[in-house]
């Protein structure tokens, strides 16, 4: 396998120094102006060792670093790097004919659990469930193509005292009729009149109890109305996946967990970890300055938070996850780190493998939903908007392209996801459809339509195979400095995926793929792929291939489809 360019130069400036590669290789740097040179190597740290200046040192490194493959320069305290680009180019297509160009190993097959999606029986699945969705699933992808052994788990909100209010109000003013044909928003109808008429008649709030409290017991009635809330739920939410290309190893919801808990609450017992406050039991986080975590209600009912125990030693024992990975909104996050220090103290040294990954509030229209009031807008009038407008840009573009409405289908949910992907997580997103539509801006559509420009132009090439055609002769062909950024971005794939990874931020991939993109763009209109003798056209090709594959996988792994044709 051909090595890395900083690699090789991490490796020589090693040989040079006498020091491990290691300690070398972290210190490169990409300079922030091409102009200065390709790698950077700033003397800094080695002054502090060293003890003589970063300006001296650079000077006595220059004559040491003398090789084919690039040019050396001191500047100051830096040592500026420029490759030999004919030589670079030779091996980005050597790499990218055995696969190396898009190899990146960092995991060894470990087991990650992720916890993803997870919206609520009965209730719609909002635009935050989306990102959950999104990210958990872009993660899902990226740990998989790093090495990881990735496993989805969709952890259903299918119990809690919501149930006994849902199935009150649904047994005194349920329509069958409405709730057969749009079932979500029936059932939200019945969420939201529960509310309002508790108001008046708060002996509505002890009939929901007495249900919920005879739903944990089992009885016939209760379970008959909690099973339809969750086929009508969960027909609505497969549709939404489908249309997402999203799908879960596991469904398996906090109801799973019933019979789990009695366990869990026994060994916290035995572990004189429970305390009694106000009739509750409770879990004491004083040390780590936290409110104590609740176990159990003073009506003896489990909580949230019970259930992610159970849940967490159920992944961790039964599932042999080693990291248990959670996609979940950053509100949640005082829940999780309550929950992984009660692993902590119940002795589960894996408790340090436990990670929430936390996102910001997604604002449609400058307002947070809430579904209390039932001002929500259902991720599927967004997504069938997004898809709508999508198709009228297609027809003013291309208004003979075949196939119109899956087209529009694949761009119009891909600007959606990757709208609100290319986001920091943490990041508060301001969802603006137009902007995310906007084929010109740092969008899904703009890296997609990239995509289908490399299939034109392959398409147009006619030389058959690119793949398959011959090493080029020559690569001066591609030595401009379009081609080059082109080249540099390609050769930047690998870092983009680990740092995904390491970091559980799709977010550098998807920035990643519009800089691939934007590059791509500038090489296609200043070098005209296809003009030229075939030497030329063949190397110049062979670039586009490699981008479009690029192109392809990271659209792919953030859960976008890549028509041929936009
Ligand atoms: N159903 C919850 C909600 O919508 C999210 C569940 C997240 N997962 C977990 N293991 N707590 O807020």
């Amino acid at each position: 396998m051909m090595m890395l360019l900083m690699d090789k130069i991490a490796l020589a400036l090693a040989n040079a120094l006498a020091l491990p590669e290691a300690e070398i290789r972290p210190l490169l740097e990409y300079p922030p102006d091409e102009e200065l040179g390709d790698v950077a190597f700033p003397c800094f740290t080695l002054a502090r060792t060293m003890k003589q200046s970063p300006a001296n040192i650079a000077a006595q490194l220059e004559p040491l670093l003398a090789d084919a493959s690039w040019s050396v320069q001191a500047a100051g305290p830096y040592l500026n790097f420029k490759w030999n680009r004919e030589l670079a180019a030779a091996q980005l297509i050597a790499d990218w004919h055995s696969g190396s160009l898009m190899r990146a190993a960092i995991g060894n097959g470990e087991r990650v659990i992720i916890d993803m999606s997870s919206p609520n029986i009965a209730k719609p699945f909002g635009i935050g469930h989306l990102r959950s969705t999104m990210i958990g699933n872009a993660l899902y992808h990226i740990l998989r193509k790093v090495g990881y052994e990735t496993v989805s788990v969709n952890h259903l909100g299918d119990w809690g005292t919501q149930f006994g209010k849902m199935i009150t109000a649904y047994l005194k003013w349920g329509d069958e009729q409405q709730l057969a044909s749009d079932p979500i928003k029936g059932y939200l109808e019945l969420y939201v009149r529960f509310h309002e008429e508790a108001e008046q008649h708060p002996e509505l709030e002890d009939e929901a109890r007495s249900w919920f409290a005879k739903l944990e017991a089992g009885d016939a009635e209760a379970v008959r109305c909690w099973s339809q809330f969750i086929a009508d739920s969960l027909k609505e939410f497969n549709k939404l996946y489908a249309r997402l290309g999203v799908s879960f190893d596991h469904f398996l919801g906090e109801s799973f967990y019933n019979d789990k808990m009695d366990a869990v609450v026994q060994q916290l017992q035995e572990q004189n970890l429970l305390e009694e406050s106000d009739g509750a039991q409770v879990v004491r986080l004083d040390e780590h300055e936290l409110p104590p975590c609740l176990i159990r209600k003073s009506d003896g009912t489990s909580i949230y938070a019970t259930r992610d125990l159970a849940t967490a030693i159920y992944r961790h024992e039964e599932m042999k996850g080693s990291e248990l990975l959670y996609v979940v909104g950053s509100e949640q996050s005082l829940h999780f780190r309550q929950l992984f220090l009660v692993l902590g103290k119940m002795g589960f040294a894996w408790a340090a493998a436990c990670k929430h990954i936390p996102f910001g509030l997604m604002k449609l229209d400058g307002q947070k939903m809430s579904t209390r009031r039932g001002k929500v807008v259902f991720l599927e009038e967004v997504l069938d908007e997004a898809v709508q407008r999508a198709l009228q840009k297609i027809e003013e573009k291309n208004p003979a392209l075949a196939g119109k409405a899956e087209v529009a289908e694949a761009v119009g949910i891909g600007a959606v996801v990757f709208g609100d992907l290319k986001n920091t997580r943490m990041l508060a997103v301001d969802f603006v459809l137009e902007d995310v539509l906007n084929f010109e801006g740092e969008t899904g559509p703009y890296v997609q339509y990239a995509y289908a420009r490399t299939q034109r132009i392959l398409a147009k090439a006619a030389d058959g195979d690119v793949a398959a055609a011959p090493q080029p002769a020559d690569y001066v062909y591609v030595t401009g400095d379009y081609a080059w950024l082109l080249m540099k971005m390609l050769l930047r794939y690998t870092a983009a995926l680990g740092d995904a990874a390491k970091r559980h931020e799709p977010s550098i991939l998807a920035r990643y793929l519009i800089q691939l993109a934007q590059a791509f763009n500038r090489f296609y209109h200043h070098d005209k792929v296809l003009a030229g003798e075939e030497a030329e056209r063949i190397v110049k090709l062979k670039l586009v291939q490699a981008a479009a594959d690029v192109l392809k996988e990271g659209l792919e792994l953030l859960g976008l489809k890549t028509p041929k044709e936009i």
